[in-house]
């Protein structure tokens, strides 16, 4: 299928038409945030289903109810995908949502709440060989031919929700203040109790400690790799096919050592130093 058949272009950005269409993205705009509300913004493969996993748990003082019998997309779900509309009203306070919309397109009500948010994100180039490795398997994304070709897509911003540096720019300089969280996918993996802290700190939470190893402990890679709620195995394989490539395919940091050559390397990190350049981030 060609690109026009598979994405939607929404402000410039190109949106997968099988999760996202023109009434969900009037919907995320009209959509009426609660002070309560607690929204997950993210950069596509930088943790987004990970935190669909731990928020519930934070929020609930580490019930497992909901990773043990509600699917990851309708248990936290995405703001501009079509699922919205369809479990919005099943959803309890404090309700949990992601996003992968940059702030700059955060509906009205957002922005008059008092609605938080956590920014998860994780190094560019482990983000590219996820995602080069997602784009393999979901068959309603635009499949890369090499993973070369991936990554001059993936810098030009021509993949889902566009170029990572306009992404965390967005988020980096929304003036949120004590509104925003901003937490790598790296400190989750060297020390998930203690990102766990972070979040519940965050959303004035008081864990025991038992209920924080709780969360730990469930929110593993391979707990999750093991749950039917979250490793997308209810999803049809002509969708999603995890013999081309798992979702919960790694879970480390640094995987873009396994796939980079010296000159991807290089051009890489030529091109996201100097979109960043003036942001304060390693
Ligand atoms: P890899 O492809 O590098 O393994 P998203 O949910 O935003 O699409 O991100 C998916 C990435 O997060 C995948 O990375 C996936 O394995 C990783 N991930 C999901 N749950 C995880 C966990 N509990 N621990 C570590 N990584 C996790």
């Amino acid at each position: 299928m060609s690109s026009e058949d598979l994405y939607l272009r929404h402000h410039g950005l190109l949106l997968p038409r099988e999760t996202h269409c023109a009434q969900s993205l009037r919907f995320a705009q009209e959509f009426k945030f609660r002070d309560d509300d607690v929204t997950v913004a993210v950069y596509p493969k930088s943790g987004t289903t990970w935190m669909q996993e731990i928020l519930p748990l934070v929020l609930n003082g580490a019930d497992l109810t909901p990773i043990q019998t509600v699917p990851n997309w309708d248990r936290v779900p995405w703001l501009e995908e079509k699922r919205l509309a369809l479990v919005v009203d099943q959803l309890k306070s404090p309700r949990g949502m992601v996003t992968h919309l940059p702030y700059h397109l955060m509906p009205p009500s957002f922005h008059a709440s008092k609605a938080k948010v956590i920014y998860v994100m994780r190094d560019p180039k482990d983000v590219a060989v996820s995602s080069y490795h997602f784009h393999k398997m979901a068959q309603f994304l635009e499949t890369p031919a090499t993973l070369d070709e991936f990554i001059g897509r993936f810098l030009q911003g021509k993949v889902m929700f566009g170029k990572w540096t306009d992404h965390v720019k967005s988020w980096r300089g929304s003036g949120l203040g004590g509104r925003i969280l901003f937490i790598t996918y790296e400190e989750m993996v060297q020390d998930l109790a203690a990102a766990v802290g972070r979040l519940s700190a965050f959303l004035g939470r008081d864990l025991s400690e038992e209920a924080t190893q709780r969360i730990v402990e469930h929110c593993s890679f391979n707990a999750m790799k093991n749950n039917c709620m979250s490793n997308f195995s209810l999803v049809p394989k002509v969708y999603m096919d995890p013999d081309t490539s798992p979702f919960l395919r790694k879970g480390i940091v640094g995987d873009w050592k396994n796939h980079f050559s010296p000159e991807q390397l290089a051009t890489f990190s030529s091109v996201i130093r100097k979109e960043m350049e003036g942001e304060s981030l390693e």
